[in-house]
């Protein structure tokens, strides 16, 4: 669960330079931070999680750089703590992080009661947030730790303490900067990993693609919807009940990719340029990628991140045919077009059957998307006309 909920945020981090690698950058200090105190376990791993996805709550590209600024404004600070619990409150395997996360931006107060590992993070990430990538890093921790002492009575004194402990040794600031940190952070997600209860990766699938859909107002609904039509055609296509599962978990997340797209592209009111709609195509390559960590179900990574490959080859980003392409990864690219067409998008309404038809039938003849499932959904699909 730690691995998979690891992977999954790090897409978010991927949208813009600015903020690459924040979360996982900010859950390797709380980890250096909770050894160099001693917590407990339980209590480190939790920190540790929750660090990883702290900033869950804000999907917008452009928001997630705003909050990694010095002095983020506090409207901004109080919705994404508020909505990252809530997101994380609905999942029972990370139910336990929502406190954390409500209260990772608040300021040290020793009769509020705050979390522990909601203080750590906090610290975490006024350091994080200071480091520049475009200069050398030991030559920035003089005026990081400066800036710190500075605000020194916001944070937990126990954490400041930690901290300064943990930044007088050089390899610590050049771990951050190189990204040696990994290996760590990895070793002890893994050993974290193998103590956890296995997680319901449907009710994960989910969270995420509630993120996924957060991101921008075009797709509002969109990774639910393909999820429901992908299941419908799964079950209609005669595949097995565990398949089913799978095939309604790969549509949740054939966009978990978008993430990594920053939002001006997303949102892009009109035609996209050349160069936009090849930002675009990078989304199911990431989507592939991002779902290399589930293992145990290898058919989830193909299915989701082949729904723009086309029977004929026509299709992106692995130019796959369809001797490649299977009975799901074909449900899922159906399911995805219907679901385009029949969802509402900002600039029009969503489409009815009747004008959904001769298009996918147009698309179907040209060998792009499979006839069979095509006309097995337009002819029998229960579709909620609204
Ligand atoms: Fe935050
Ligand atoms: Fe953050
Ligand atoms: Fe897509």
């Amino acid at each position: 669960m730690y691995k998979l909920v690891a992977t999954f945020s790090k897409a978010l981090d991927l949208s813009d330079l600015r903020i690459l690698n924040h979360s996982e950058r900010v859950a390797y200090i709380v980890l250096k931070l909770a050894n160099t105190l001693g917590l407990p376990e339980a209590e480190k791993n939790a920190a540790v999680l929750a660090a990883l996805v702290h900033d869950i709550g804000i999907s917008s590209t452009h928001w997630r750089v705003e909050s990694r600024s010095l002095r983020p404004p506090q409207s901004l600070i109080t919705e994404h703590c508020l909505a990252g619990a809530e997101l994380l409150r609905k999942v029972k395997s990370l139910a336990h992080l929502a406190e954390i996360v409500l209260h990772h931006h608040d300021l040290w107060d020793e009769a509020a009661g705050t979390p522990r590992a909601a203080l750590l993070i906090h610290m975490a990430d006024r350091v994080e947030v200071q480091l520049r990538p475009d200069r050398y890093i030991l030559g920035q921790v003089a005026s990081i730790t400066e800036h710190l002492d500075q605000l020194a009575p916001n944070f937990w004194p126990l954490a400041l303490a930690a901290f300064q402990e943990i930044s007088r040794s050089e390899s610590f600031w050049l771990d951050l900067a190189t990204g040696n940190y990994v290996e760590e952070l990895t070793d002890f997600i893994e050993r974290a990993d193998s103590a956890a209860e296995q997680p319901d990766l449907a009710e994960i699938a989910g969270l995420y693609a509630t993120v996924i859909d957060r991101k921008s107002p075009f797709t509002s609904r969109h990774s639910r919807g393909v999820a429901q039509v992908a299941r419908w055609l799964a079950e209609a296509a005669g595949l097995g009940p565990d398949q089913v599962k799978d095939m309604q978990i790969a549509g949740l997340l054939h966009d978990l990719g978008k993430l990594a797209v920053p939002d001006v592209i997303l949102e892009f009111p009109g035609r996209l340029s050349t160069e936009q709609m090849l930002v675009v195509k990078q989304h199911t390559y990431h989507t592939y990628h991002l779902l290399s960590v589930l293992t145990d179900h290898p058919h989830i990574k193909e299915w989701a991140a082949f729904h723009h490959e086309k029977l004929n080859g026509t299709g992106y980003p692995f130019r796959l045919d369809a001797s490649q392409l299977d009975l799901g990864a074909r449900i899922m690219a159906v399911a995805d077009v219907f679901q385009a067409l029949h969802e509402d998008r900002p600039y029009r309404q969503g489409l009815s059957l009747a004008e959904i038809t001769p298009i996918m039938a147009k698309m179907a003849a040209n060998n792009e998307i499979d006839r069979e499932l095509t006309d097995l959904l337009l002819t029998s699909y229960p579709v909620d006309e609204n």
